[in-house]
């Protein structure tokens, strides 16, 4: 698979970097996945714009403008679909952009002055089948023992792998997450609750990623007249649910049908979801 770290690319296998790499010594750094359609990267502004902020929370530099991050996405694009020798047209893929803050001798303190690791790779986008969707997918609740400052997409993830594993050792897809009681999101996806024909979602805080889906769902919603709510949500209430959805990148949006073992609801994808799907289906195209 092809890839670009710091101006050039090469094969994933052969890209190396410095064992002083803040990204590996700290996890100091922040990514971002892009999805794109047959060629097309999904909502990019709306990815860049998160990719600012993310970087200005860790004060790190950014190393290009959006016209150079589109210019690397696009490059990454052609390469993977000259690799698996299919028109780019053909493809769906996955797109993922890392920025660290360098590479520099182990100190805490930011070093000055110094310049930023850029990595990007790409790989097939995972379309989840009717069947699976049919089906919806098994999720488990944990306490959300992640940092205060979930905002930043950053590479220092051993909490959200530490969350995932808690679903992932009871044969789960996703955990939902709860913080003094209160729903937070899911170690890789964000978390709607559908009760009584309303959408309703956590705020956009530092205890949340704002997804990209944050802003496909509510146009979605609103096109469709459906009640859309930012507000908080006690566990409670996710328990019971009419409907749990989860979103994100490669999810996009997808029916949570079993919780801690229970049946959500009726057990199936529900009404809502079932719109949501169909929204998100015409909003790629
Ligand atoms: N995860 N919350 C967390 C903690 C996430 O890691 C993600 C994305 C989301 C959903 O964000 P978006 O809708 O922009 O994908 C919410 C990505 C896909 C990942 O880490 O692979």
């Amino acid at each position: 698979l092809p890839c670009w770290l710091d101006g050039e690319m090469s094969n994933i296998r052969d890209a190396k970097v410095s064992v002083l790499d803040r990204g590996f010594i700290f996890g100091d750094g922040i990514y971002e996945v892009v999805p794109a359609y047959e060629g097309r990267p999904f909502r990019f502004d709306e990815h860049m714009a998160r990719l600012e902020r993310s970087l200005a929370e860790l004060r790190i530099r950014n190393p290009m403008d959006r016209a150079g991050w589109r210019a690397l996405v696009d490059r990454l694009v052609a390469a993977y679909a000259q690799h698996v020798g299919k028109p780019v047209a053909e493809t769906n893929q996955l797109v993922y952009l890392q920025v660290t803050r360098g590479i520099a001798m182990r100190d805490h303190a930011m070093p000055p002055d110094i310049a930023p690791t850029v990595f990007g790779m790409v790989n097939r986008l995972y379309i989840y089948t009717p069947e699976e969707r049919a089906r919806g997918v098994d999720c488990y609740t944990a306490d959300d023992f992640r940092w205060k400052k979930a905002h930043i997409k950053s590479t220092s993830l051993v909490g959200a792998v530490l969350s995932r594993q808690i679903s992932a050792d009871q044969g789960g897809n996703e955990t939902i997450m709860f913080r003094d009681g209160w729903l937070s999101e899911a170690s890789s996806s964000n978390v709607w609750v559908v009760k009584d024909g309303v959408v309703l979602g956590p705020p956009k805080d530092n205890l949340v990623l704002e997804g990209i889906r944050y802003g496909v769902l509510e146009e979605i919603c609103m096109r469709q007249g459906i009640p859309f709510e930012l507000r908080p949500v006690a566990r409670e209430e996710v328990f019971e649910a009419d409907e749990i959805l989860l979103s994100s990148a490669t999810k996009e949006v997808l029916p949570c049908t079993r919780l801690d073992g229970q049946p959500v609801g009726n057990g199936r994808p529900g009404p809502i979801y079932l719109k949501l799907f169909e929204g998100y289906q015409h909003a790629k195209k």
